[in-house]
């Protein structure tokens, strides 16, 4: 059954504004649930070993509907690993379903990359390679999520830690066909195109000519740090000039764009400070959406 609360929802602006939130922070969420039409939350991020599977508890589904009524919830997760060879995560899916068994969800979304390899987690999430033996196989994985769940399903261009494998298709092109043979959405990490860019030479003019906007649903924007002259994408900063920049266009070029989502990992809250993650949420708003 999903949540039914009556709603203190601000009226959505076109596109909305949305933030992440992985849970028990009370006081990060008193800041931006004024300030946020959707937010984000992952699934696995927020579970708990439970007999040595990860579970949903009841106090973390408790919270998301409490939010549910403040403020849209969309799922993102990281541990589909939707790529591996032999099969995505179905410990991840599980989590998912007790998540929306009990909380109402616009749409959950995951990253075109995998996270696991014979069975052992790499501490990384790498990109797929694009040919068209992937892309047969990952059609008919997006189309069994979606037939699980009914709601609408995103996939996110993720960063190349790696120099991208020769496919037969470029980025842009296997987003698209991705799009075209599932209906799923699309979400466009523009710092992820940013950190691709200054690691890899990626064209990103180029990129988004050959994208079709209409499937992009979803922004993303970050902030993160060079480590020794590789862009790194922790979201662990306020916005840089340059990401803002990029979102405006992709904003003005995507008709179907529900939200742009600030990211913000947890460990980098206390760093940056409560004040300072609502002033980046306001001006945020502010930049975006005149
Ligand atoms: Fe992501
Ligand atoms: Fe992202």
């Amino acid at each position: 059954m999903q949540g039914n609360k009556a709603t203190n929802r601000n009226k959505i602006t076109c596109p909305a504004l949305g933030t992440t939130y992985e849970g028990g922070d009370v006081q990060l969420l008193e800041h931006v649930l004024p300030l946020v039409d959707f937010v984000e939350v992952t699934p696995d991020s927020m579970a708990e070993y439970q007999q040595e599977r990860p579970v949903l508890p009841d106090h973390a589904i408790g919270e998301l509907k409490d939010i549910g009524s403040d403020a849209h919830v969309i799922v993102h997760g990281v541990g589909l690993s939707i790529g591996t060879h032999d099969g995505y995560s179905e410990t991840y899916l599980q989590i998912v379903d007790k998540l929306l068994d009990h909380v109402a969800v616009e749409w959950h979304s995951e990253h075109l990359g995998y996270v696991n390899v014979d069975g052992q987690h790499l501490g990384t999430m790498l990109a797929v390679s694009k040919t068209g033996q992937v892309l047969d196989i990952l059609c008919e994985r997006i189309k069994t999520i979606q037939q699980r769940y009914g709601i609408p399903f995103l996939i996110e261009n993720i960063v190349h830690i790696l120099p991208d494998f020769d496919g037969e298709f470029s980025d842009a092109a296997f987003l698209n066909a991705l799009a075209n043979r599932t209906g799923c959405g699309l979400i466009l990490d523009v710092y992820n195109l940013e950190c691709d860019a200054h690691n890899h030479g990626f064209d990103i003019p180029r990129f988004l000519a050959e994208l079709e906007m209409e499937h992009v649903r979803e922004i993303h924007l970050a902030g993160g740090v060079i480590d020794r002259g590789f862009r790194l994408d922790v979201h662990s900063r306020i916005t840089d000039d340059s990401t803002i920049a990029l979102a405006r266009q992709v904003i003005a070029a995507a008709p179907n764009l529900r939200t742009v989502t600030y990211e913000l990992l947890p460990e980098a809250v206390p760093k940056l400070g409560y004040r300072a993650i609502a002033g980046e949420l306001k001006r945020l708003r502010q930049a975006l959406m005149n």
